[in-house]
């Protein structure tokens, strides 16, 4: 899942290791390295964590050099293993890879007939055998050679015996910049790999083949004609990818989130209305479409159902929510009279950018809203909305859900106020809210200790339920995904009136109950939902805003949630329920910025 490469006078071992250290968020199952050692590629590579490839290495002694690559592996073909752990290849050639080579059996067949033997179950090993049959002499003529004959998605970082002083780096839909530094140049899957290093890097497009020695970088297309490329300068300071004194990134992300709102809204903000001129679209274009769909993934799927809940109501144009790995294969009902919306807070989740193709296709415009700047997803829809969450390291999202919701208000009011749904006035008065609500996310942050408290009293729990309705709804199947992703506690989140046609079956005292109250218009029907649980035995956990009237006994305990205009409470709710999450998973002593099985971005399917 992590790739990165380095060339230059350094110990290489130690860079590729601290680099590989910095793309850990993106959640990995084993590790490994490979080094030229006086002519001769060394591999260290085990199952685990970084920490047991450092064992090994101490164990075996270290390879040294100055050219080398090294990968993080979240196991996709083949289980986690020592065998399967990248780098993969023979004494001539040694790759690295992310994605999935979708015709490597094929590729493996023929290999195995010209007289190849395969020591893993990985895809990547045959795009490592496949370089070496082709293998002519001249590298670059070799991954021309190769790349015509893969299909799929990759990020290939590459070495060859024969070539000490380059390494070698292509890709297509999977993502990979290369580093540039002072006599030494380094290839990643992420700039935050790099920093520590250099702030400096090109970004690689589809089939981009890097050539990179300790002095210079040199690009080719597939037809090994030479390319220019620009010169990208990171613009976030080093310490935004640190901890700075918190001790999780996740508990750092959550108090980052009323600046990371103020500096994504703010540029899209001119005179109290909306403004999406230097996006490039405007509300007579965006309110031009017949309907919308929004596609996501995880926590971004979450934001998108905030949004389909405001536009839908403010502007009332049809709105459809998606997975976006049911959206790609469900044949959708798109055309060019319609808007996907594509959110994703690293542009580059698999499943995200096939939608985002098969709305292109299918002729629809497409909108993309994203956290990671020159990412996939950004760079091939229509349209644009940066989110300016700086980078998110802890795996479970918060800062890029609130700044994805931000935006949604955004252009729902900038619809609403195109369909002439709204008034100026009103649009004007909406926007101001918006721009308000920076300082009420802070106030909830204050109820951290409270949601501390609210968190030790669910940590024997095996099982809970979410329950909201409307917005409400949204908000709590985002705080579900929140605790089940890091406290590994099972939780579902359900539509409150739902609950009697068959969950409540399931509520014994043993089964805490979080219940979202913000929505005036639906408080009275909601709060017999949660009468209906408490009498089944219940811990009722509510999460309220500040005037909801509140009988005695109908919670166990109550959350006051500072105020704000009601439509935009989902911004307020969401602080809470990530603290809720992130207490109970801290008190848990699990592993919080790095949960077991997830990675951050999900480039494969
Ligand atoms: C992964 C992450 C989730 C995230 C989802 C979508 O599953 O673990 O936290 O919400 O991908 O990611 P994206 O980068 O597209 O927002």
């Amino acid at each position: 899942c992590g790739i990165v490469g380095y060339i230059g006078d350094r110990d290489c071992a130690d860079v590729l290791v601290n680099s590989l250290e910095k793309l850990e968020y993106r959640g990995y199952d084993s590790a490994g390295i490979a080094v030229l050692e006086n002519g001769v590629i060394k591999v260290e590579k085990c199952k685990g964590r970084l920490e047991n490839l450092r064992n090994k290495m101490a164990a075996d002694g270290k390879p040294y050099g100055h050219v080398g690559i090294g990968h993080t592996r979240w196991a996709t073909h083949g289980e986690p293993s020592d065998i399967n752990s990248h780098p993969h290849g023979n004494k001539r050639v040694t790759i690295v890879h992310n994605g999935i080579i979708e015709n490597y059996r094929q590729i493996k067949e023929f290999l195995i007939s010209e007289g190849y033997s395969f020591v893993s179950e990985t895809d990547t090993e045959t795009v490592a055998k496949l370089l070496d049959y082709y293998y002519t002499g001249d590298p670059v003529d070799t991954i021309i050679k190769v790349l015509a004959e893969i299909k799929g998605s990759y990020a290939l970082g590459i070495m060859f015996r024969d070539f000490p002083d380059r390494i070698f780096a292509v890709r297509k839909d999977s993502p990979l910049i290369v580093g540039k530094g002072e006599h030494e140049n380094f290839i990643a899957s992420d700039v935050p790999a790099i920093m520590q290093y250099t702030r400096d890097y090109y970004l690689l497009d589809t089939n981009d083949i890097a050539v990179l020695t300790k002095e210079n970088i040199e690009f080719f297309n597939i037809h090994k004609e030479r390319l220019e490329k620009k010169l990208n300068t990171a613009d976030w300071d080093v310490d935004a990818a640190e901890k700075g004194g918190y001790e999780h990134f996740m508990l750092k992300e959550i108090n980052e989130q009323p600046t990371a709102v103020k500096t994504t809204i703010t540029p899209r903000i001119t005179d109290s209305m909306p403004d999406f001129s230097a996006e490039g679209f405007d509300a007579a274009k965006l309110s031009s479409y017949n309907k919308i769909y929004i596609v996501a993934c995880g926590t971004a799927m979450h934001a998108g159902m905030v949004g389909k809940y405001v536009i839908e109501k403010l502007a009332r144009i049809p709105v459809i929510v998606d997975i976006a790995s049911e959206f790609r294969y469900r044949d959708p009902l798109i055309d060019k009279e319609d808007l996907v919306i594509l959110i994703s807070q690293s542009g580059e989740t698999a499943d995200t950018k096939a939608a985002l193709e098969l709305a292109k296709l299918n002729g629809a415009d497409t909108l993309a809203i994203v956290n990671v700047k020159g990412s996939s997803i950004a760079r091939a829809a229509d349209m644009v909305v940066y989110t300016h969450a700086g980078p998110e390291i802890s795996v479970a999202s918060t800062k890029a859900y609130m700044v994805q919701i931000s935006v949604m208000y955004l252009l729902a009011f900038e619809l609403a106020y195109g369909t002439g749904r709204i008034s100026k006035e009103q649009c004007e008065k909406y926007t101001k809210e918006l721009q308000n609500i920076p300082s009420v996310i802070k106030e909830a942050i204050g109820l951290e200790k409270d949601c501390q408290f609210i968190a030790s009293k669910l940590l024997n729990a095996d099982s809970l339920l979410y329950i909201g309705r409307g917005l409400d709804y949204a908000s709590s199947m985002e705080g579900s995904l929140k605790l089940k992703e890091i406290s590994y506690i099972h939780s579902e989140s359900y539509a409150a009136g739902e609950l009697k046609h068959g969950t409540i079956s399931l509520i014994t005292e043993n089964m805490p109950v979080i219940a979202v109250v913000t929505q005036k218009d639906l408080e009275e029907k909601t709060i017999s939902n949660i009468k209906e649980v408490k009498a089944r035995g219940a811990m009722v956990i509510l999460v309220c805003g500040e005037d909801v009237v509140v009988e005695d006994k109908v919670a166990d305990y109550i959350i006051r949630l500072p105020k704000a205009e009601q439509m935009l409470m989902p911004m307020v709710a969401a602080v809470p329920l990530q603290l809720i999450a992130y207490y109970t998973a801290v008190l848990k002593g699990n592993d919080v910025d790095k949960p077991r099985n997830l990675a951050k971005s999900v480039t494969v399917e």
